[in-house]
């Protein structure tokens, strides 16, 4: 096989920290093969556009990252605009939150076509392509146009809606036609798989040749589920090490007659946060042992801040945690530890492990590494349970989960307290069936799985 050439909005130093499954996930995979990844430098030109020939480049490790800047305009319509307020939100089912701004389109097809020209001069004919994520769909199509005939991947890491929903986005034809320039589509679950063959059936023509298999505008399309997993040896690695050892301590030392619980995310509406404060309050409600004791840690890192949805989601969860605390806290005892920063990855293991319950209940998730990530860094004698929502993709693989509705509060109450009080016994053997479920689905499975089909297209 030729160089791998990933490509996605956003770029991290696969040897440094990131908040966000895609960054966390591209730079394991391409630690393993090498390769260049080209997106966006995270920077933004404030007067004027960047220049044409604007490259920056830099090694990490077998890595080669090539960087654009944005100019202003176009950070705000293509990916503050059209990526994050019309496609994040509709596409983990929210049209209510979608801002449908007739001027965002421009920008994101001017941003597509600029990765498209800058992209293709850096090509070499047996490069083999995997661009990811909502904010290039596109970018194939104008790749293409520029007459590359590369092998071109596609992997979704956000859930893909059933079709009523995603025809809401007024370009979805356009969107969706531009994911035939590509020889092979990958989603996070069978259900979003679904979803696109019901959308082909009911809003094109195209010929389902096979569960798999599309034709279209003619070309010819291979669709499939590539859930995408964690490095499990190296987040294992990384619990041992000094930084999350000392977290561990730490947070142990200070909740030795406590019971901790923890929810770890971006602050992003889709992740379900308002409800689970909500189940939280309701568990010390219901169930009052808890009070004195039970304390949740919720680490919500910093995210698109200038969309409107988020600033809204911030005020709330302020004001939800406070009236927690207010209501339920004691002079020794605060409930809920809101804390909204991000936490190094390095010391993120230790936190898990401190952990007796993960609450990992999204509204909506395409896979969600956290519930991964918790798994990995549990002690296999005394492991913590994992509460983990029906609506993430992880839950299509993590049936030995407690699974709930995070939308059912009472019930959501409930099964954390089933969590809390869990014998032992139990909790080791779902804990192993567990990880080895996320030993077998790891992010080198993932990426082995998506490279071999797409080197497998007939002709492609
Ligand atoms: N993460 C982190 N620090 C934080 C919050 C998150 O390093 O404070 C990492 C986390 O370990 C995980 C990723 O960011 O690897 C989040 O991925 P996930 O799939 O759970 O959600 P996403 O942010 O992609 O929606
Ligand atoms: C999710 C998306 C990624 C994105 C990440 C962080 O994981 O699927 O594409 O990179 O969130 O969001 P940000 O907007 O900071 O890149």
């Amino acid at each position: 096989m030729g160089r791998l050439v990933v490509v996605s909005n956003r770029v991290a130093d696969p040897r440094k920290t990131a908040s966000g499954g895609l960054a966390v996930a591209l730079g394991q995979a391409l630690e393993a093969s090498g390769g260049l990844w080209f997106g966006w430098s995270g920077k933004v030109v404030e007067n004027g556009t960047p220049g044409e020939g604007d490259l920056h480049r830099q090694t990490a490790g077998n890595v080669q990252l090539v960087t654009v800047d944005l100019s202003r305009e176009d950070h705000d319509s293509y990916y503050l605009g059209y990526s994050n307020g019309v496609l994040w939100p509709v596409f983990h089912y929210r049209l209510d939150l979608a801002d449908f701004d007739a001027g965002f389109i421009g920008g994101y097809r001017r941003v597509n076509q600029m990765f498209a020209r800058k992209l293709a001069a850096l090509l070499r004919p047996d490069d083999v392509i995997w661009v990811h994520d909502y904010h290039l769909i596109p970018l194939a199509a104008e790749l293409r146009n520029m007459g590359c005939q590369q092998r071109m991947g596609f992997f979704l890491h956000i859930p893909l809606p059933p079709p009523l929903i995603l025809a809401a986005v007024p370009e979805h034809d356009w969107l969706m036609r531009s994911l035939f320039a590509y020889d092979l589509v990958g989603f996070q679950s069978d259900a979003d798989v679904a979803h696109f063959s019901r959308y082909v059936g009911t809003e094109t023509s195209a010929d389902i040749l096979g569960e798999h298999e599309f034709r279209a505008f003619g070309k010819t399309l291979q669709v499939q589920s590539f859930p995408i997993g964690i490095d499990v040896d190296e987040f294992i690695a990384l619990g041992q090490a000094r930084e999350a050892q000392d977290m561990y301590n730490q947070i142990r030392d200070e909740y030795s007659r406590r019971r901790l619980l923890l929810g770890v995310e971006r602050m992003d509406y889709s992740k379900g946060l308002p409800q689970r404060l909500k189940a939280f309050r309701q568990l010390l409600q219901n169930y009052p042992e808890n009070l004195g004791s039970a304390t949740l840690i919720q680490i919500a890192a910093p995210s698109r801040e200038s969309v409107d949805a988020y600033a809204a989601l911030r005020q709330e969860l302020e004001s939800l945690c406070g009236a927690i605390n207010g209501n339920f806290g004691e002079l020794d005892w605060m409930p809920v530890r809101y804390i909204h920063r991000s936490v190094a990855r390095k010391r993120l293991p230790g936190l898990y492990r401190a952990a007796s319950v993960a609450l990992v209940t999204p509204l909506r998730d395409g896979m969600n590494l956290v519930a991964k990530e918790f798994i990995a860094a549990q002690d296999p004698e005394d492991p913590g349970v994992l509460v983990l929502s029906r609506f993430a993709g992880a839950a299509e693989q993590m049936r030995d989960a407690l699974l709930v509705n995070p939308y059912d509060t009472t019930r959501t109450a409930e099964t954390i307290q089933r969590a809390l009080q869990m014998p032992l016994e139990e909790r080791q053997h779902r804990h192993q069936a567990l990880l080895q479920n996320i030993r077998e689905h790891d992010v080198h499975w993932w990426r082995h799985r998506f490279l071999s089909a797409l080197a497998a297209v007939p002709g492609g």
